[in-house]
C-alpha cells in the first residue's frame, strides 16, 4: 500500500536525534507528507530540529507548542485544544504526520495528540512508525545488552516516581532504565549511595545531539532533561 494515505494520522519515531537513525519508511514519509507537526516543548529541549531539517521543508512544518502539565485532565484539554490545525488539514484531505523522539509508543506527545484527534474526529486512522527509542541507542553505544536470557527490564519515568517505586522496580528487575532521569539525578545518587549499591550506572546525555556524552557514573550529572540512567543489578547478585 502507498503511503502517504489521506485521512491517516501518521506517528514517526525520529529515533534519538542522529537523522542516520531514523527508518527508511519515516525518512519517506517525512518527504512526502503534506504537514508535519512538530512538537516544540516550553523546556526547549526538542530533538527534532535537525533530523526535521534534512528531510521536511519548512512550508510544510506547523509547530505544537507543547506545554507540559503534570495533571492528565489538564494534559487532554491542552491537546483538544491544540490538535486544530491536524483536524483541519485531515478534513481538507491532506496528508498528515506528528514527529516524536524515540518512538512514539514511549512517553511521547503524539499520544495526546492522536487521542485528542481521534476524541474530535473519530474517523481518523491513527498509523504508527516506531523510531529507535533513546534507552537503546544509550545502550548500544556501550555496545553492551540492556538484557539476556530471562533478564527482566523495569523502564520508569524517573522525575515522575517516588524513590519507594524505584525500589521496588529495581527489587524486581535485572536492568532498571530512568527516563525523564535529570530532575531526579539526586534522588537517583541516593538510591545507589544506599539500598542500590553494587548496581552498575550507565549515564545518557542528549544522544545525537550536540553535547551528547555517555559515562559509567553520574559524576557530573545534572538537571538535563534530554537524560538517562541505566541501572544494572550486578551479575552475581540474585533476586
Ligand atoms: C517524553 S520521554 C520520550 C521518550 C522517547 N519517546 C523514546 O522513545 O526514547 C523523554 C525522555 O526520553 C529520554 N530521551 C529522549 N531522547 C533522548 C536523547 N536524545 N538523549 C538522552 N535521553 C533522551 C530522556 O530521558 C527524556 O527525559
Amino acid at each position: 500500500m502507498s503511503e502517504p494515505r489521506s485521512g491517516v494520522l501518521y506517528g514517526v519515531g525520529l529515533g534519538p536525534g542522529d537523522p542516520d537513525l531514523l527508518t527508511l519508511r519515516a525518512a519517506g514519509l517525512l518527504r512526502s507528507l503534506e504537514v508535519v507537526a512538530v512538537p516544540r516543548s516550553e523546556r526547549g529541549t526538542d530533538i527534532s530540529g535537525a533530523v526535521v531539517a534534512t528531510f521536511v521543508d519548512e512550508a510544510r512544518v506547523v509547530t505544537l507548542t507543547t506545554p507540559m502539565p503534570v495533571d492528565a485532565t489538564a494534559v487532554g484539554r491542552g491537546w483538544r485544544g491544540r490538535v486544530a490545525p491536524l483536524i483541519a488539514a485531515l478534513d481538507a484531505g491532506r496528508t498528515v504526520g506528528m514527529v516524536t523522539d524515540g518512538d512514539p509508543s514511549l512517553f511521547s506527545t503524539f499520544a495526546h495528540a492522536a487521542s485528542a484527534v481521534r476524541e474530535l474526529r473519530p474517523q481518523t486512522e491513527v498509523v504508527i512508525i516506531p523510531g529507535v527509542p533513546s534507552f537503546c541507542a544509550a545502550a548500544a553505544v556501550e555496545a553492551r545488552p540492556l538484557l539476556v536470557g530471562a533478564d527482566r527490564l523495569a523502564l520508569l519515568p524517573a522525575s515522575r516516581v517516588d524513590n519507594d517505586v524505584m525500589l521496588a522496580a529495581m527489587a524486581n528487575a535485572d536492568t532498571v532504565v530512568l527516563l525523564k532521569a535529570g530532575a531526579a539525578i539526586d534522588r537517583i545518587r541516593s538510591v545507589l549511595d544506599g539500598p542500590a549499591r553494587g548496581w552498575s550506572v550507565r549515564y545518557a546525555r542528549r544522544i545525537g545531539l550536540p553535547g551528547e556524552e555517555h559515562r559509567d557514573s553520574l559524576d557530573g550529572a545534572g538537571d538535563d532533561y534530554m537524560s538517562l540512567v541505566i541501572l544494572r543489578r550486578p551479575r552475581e547478585a540474585t533476586r
